[in-house]
């Protein structure tokens, strides 16, 4: 049967509401809430709640597709080409456990191991971001919706001088991964040999799928992280997309980026100047 993407889109928004509603009830605590790999990567009994209730929500609306979820992902489990729900009940779980106002529920749908339906909402600020492939992207805040881009007629890119950039620190603070990072943020950080700056500057928001939105609706140029899943970029690379903006990978020459690639680098919509961004922060990232 024909996918009816627009019938999945509103039922991701009922999930997201409903999602929204747990984590704004539930009483996170920074110095009890558990962890996975490391100290830095937080998992709370909040994140396993809003999975289960997600996944049974869709899974008993579509009981054919496949679901991957954070919380209940295995090593090995792989996206395949049938229509998949690719979620994380919480991206920005340390936020969330600090009341950072910046965590959401992200509601990837992908079919052909490709981003065709993107949902994402922050229920701190009550903004419900939503993409459809080929139909465009959108934010809903105190009850308006506007399409994205929020400039309906983006300005050029010009160089990496003027873009405000974001990108994250991750989880893993270890070995080699930890010395790109670093090095990373120290040449965006730093003057250029004329004394200008080398970018406006550079945020952390601290959740992958916030930092996709920002970059869509153009409040921010660039993301770059080298350490993401798939559920924290699937529904954000769709809402992107929509809006104009692009998705690569993070490794210099890699233009075709997957939803399993890992590193990712995002650029906002623009009438010019997308390729040439991509090619000066890979300079950054390369070598
Ligand atoms: C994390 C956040 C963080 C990013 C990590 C993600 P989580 O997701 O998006 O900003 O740096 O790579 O894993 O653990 O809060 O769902």
């Amino acid at each position: 049967a024909e996918l009816n993407l627009q019938e999945i889109h509103d039922l991701l928004i009922t999930v997201a509401h409903e999602a929204g509603r747990m984590m704004m009830a539930a009483t996170p605590s920074y110095l009890f809430s558990g962890t996975k790999k490391n100290s830095a990567d937080l998992v709370t009994d909040t994140d396993q709640a809003v999975e289960k209730m997600v996944s049974t929500r869709l899974l008993t609306a579509h009981p054919d597709f496949k679901f991957i979820g954070e919380e209940t992902y295995h090593p090995g489990q792989q996206l395949t080409e049938g229509p998949t729900f690719i979620v994380d009940p919480i991206d920005g779980t340390t936020n969330f456990v600090h009341a950072f106002p910046a965590f959401c529920i992200s509601l990837g749908f992908a079919v052909n191991k490709s981003p065709v339906v993107g949902v994402i909402y922050n229920p701190f600020l009550d903004e419900l971001y939503t993409g459809i492939k080929g139909k465009g992207s959108f934010v809903t805040r105190n009850g308006t919706k506007l399409r994205l881009p929020l400039k309906q007629e983006p300005e050029p890119l010009k160089d990496l001088s003027t873009c405000l950039i974001g990108a994250e620190w991750g989880s893993d603070r270890t070995g080699n991964n930890f010395a790109v990072k670093t090095k990373v943020f120290a040449k965006l950080a730093a003057s250029r040999d004329d004394g200008g700056a080398m970018v406006h500057s550079i945020r952390a928001v601290g959740s992958a799928a916030l930092n996709l939105v920002l970059v869509a609706s153009g409040q921010q140029d660039v993301f770059w992280e080298g350490g993401c899943w798939a559920w924290d970029v699937c529904a954000g690379w769709c809402i992107l997309v929509e809006a104009g903006g692009i998705m690569v990978g993070g490794n210099p020459g890699d233009w075709e980026a997957t939803i399993e690639g890992r590193k990712y680098l995002a650029i906002r919509g623009a009438p010019n100047g997308q390729k040439e961004i991509v090619e000066e922060m890979w300079a950054v990232i390369g070598d």
